[in-house]
């Protein structure tokens, strides 16, 4: 009989989800000073082949700032997503910055996205004065659930912002289907799923434009911080080219009669004939300075190298812990289709909240000396949204996990065989404990 199973009649049932106003508490109240199984370090491995390849760019008397590395790492990045274009830029909340000034959002456009994410994939839209609708995940995936995403497009719907989240790749044909229908745009926030693959395609190449993180832990990181947009379409990544590199709209003076007039320079000045400006009027919008540097481009193609590898250990690890939770019929894992593999940029798992105390389970572990975190707050119960309308209710499934059922353990590739060993034997301890009756 499954471990669990006995209690099952003595189940008290779960708390009702009880609104926390604006009460964040990731973390459980009382930790140990420090973890056996410490839930994040630097999320991908580090070696003597990083450091030597930035080396060489500091001490090559090149530019420092764009330059030839960072061509290589977005032609290599691109090759590898399989997308026509890759241009990195300093994180990845800039690059989903920049992803959604390409929708051109106008006023009373409707946006629909997924609550259960990390905050930047939707905070750019707020800055804009669009309508966004929450759409509910799907319990056994946490993405977001193609189903509600369709009840809620309307003729106002622009786009879909999306994330795979922990790298298991959304219901792509579903909302790609969706998308034809309705003339939409779908921005996949791929911050977890790099080294992922849905049917022989990557994230990031599935949906119109891709938004990737190289924070430091990533599935691979270019010195702490850094980000990639990807797209097929090569008006976006001239347009993106151009604001990421402070030349919003650069046009050639010599377009608009040059310097000529009465604020112009005086006669004989040794400025060129032709000279760049900005014509911000024109286009309304404005540049950035969204470069990644060399040093770290030079990083990053080190580790694109590593991620197969960084991959296959992060799948070990949950391999390891997914055999540990069978044993319980009380637990369940996300459900992994054919044709998908899954980064597990995050190793996540819900328990049965009728029999299972999830909270309790998270003090267990963390008695244990192993570090969880629960991933993500629901975004629309969060105040900037609730300023907005937005509140409990909205989504239900996400509500009901955040409160009661999922958690994250550590997954990282850097865990010794030893961690993950102690990881599984006390996970096992602390669902017994945590198990109601
Ligand atoms: C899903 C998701 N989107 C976006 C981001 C933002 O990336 P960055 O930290 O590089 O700005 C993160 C990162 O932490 C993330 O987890």
């Amino acid at each position: 009989m499954p471990r669990g199973a006995a209690v099952r009649s003595r189940s008290a049932g779960p708390p009702a989800v009880r609104d926390p106003g604006e009460t964040m508490e990731t973390k459980p109240a009382a930790v140990p000073p420090s973890y056996a199984v410490p839930y994040a370090r630097v999320g991908s491995t580090l070696d003597e082949s990083d450091v030597e390849a930035v080396r060489e760019v500091l001490f090559s008397g090149a530019t420092l700032s764009a330059g030839p590395v960072r061509e290589r790492f977005e032609e290599e990045f691109a090759a590898h997503v399989g997308a026509r274009h890759a241009l990195s830029v300093t994180s990845g909340t800039v690059a989903l910055e920049l992803a959604i000034r390409l929708l051109d959002l106008e006023p009373g456009d409707e946006v629909i996205t997924t609550p259960q994410t990390y905050q930047a994939t939707v905070q750019p839209l707020l800055d804009h004065d669009v309508r966004v609708r929450f759409a509910d995940i799907d319990p056994t995936t946490a993405n977001i659930d193609a189903r509600r995403v369709a009840e809620l497009v309307t003729p106002r719907t622009r786009a879909i912002v999306l994330v795979h989240y922990g790298g298991l790749p959304a219901d792509m044909d579903a909302l790609m289907r969706l998308a034809r229908a309705h003339d939409l745009i779908v921005v996949e926030d791929a911050a977890h799923a790099l080294g992922s693959v849905l049917n022989g395609r990557r994230p990031g190449a599935l949906g119109h434009i891709g938004c990737f993180s190289f924070h430091s832990s990533k599935n691979i990181t270019t010195l702490g911080e850094g980000g990639m947009i990807t797209t097929d379409r090569d008006d976006w990544a001239e347009r993106l080219r151009r604001v990421r590199g402070n030349q919003a709209d650069m046009v050639l003076t010599a377009r608009h009669g040059g310097f000529a007039g009465a604020s112009g320079p005086p006669a004989g000045a040794l400025y060129p004939g032709e000279t760049y400006t900005h014509d911000c009027l024109r286009v309304r919008r404005s540049g950035t300075n969204a470069a990644l540097s060399e040093a770290a481009a030079a990083m990053g193609l080190v580790q694109l190298g590593k991620l197969p590898g960084l991959v296959a250990r992060r799948q070990a690890v949950a391999a390891r812990l997914t055999a540990e939770l069978a044993a319980f019929d009380t637990a369940r894992v996300p459900v992994v289709p054919a044709g998908v593999e899954h980064a597990y940029h995050l190793f996540t798992f819900s328990v049965d909240a009728r029999r299972v105390d999830r909270d309790e389970l998270v003090r267990c572990l963390a008695a244990e000396g192993v570090e969880t975190y629960l991933r993500y707050f629901p975004l629309h119960l969060m105040p900037e949204w609730r300023a907005r309308g937005h509140g409990l209710g909205e989504c239900p499934t996400a509500e009901r996990s955040w409160f009661q059922e999922h958690m994250n353990l550590p997954c990282g590739p850097w865990l010794t065989d030893d961690q993950v060993e102690l990881l599984a034997a006390a996970l096992s301890r602390a669902l017994d404990k945590a198990t109601r009756g």
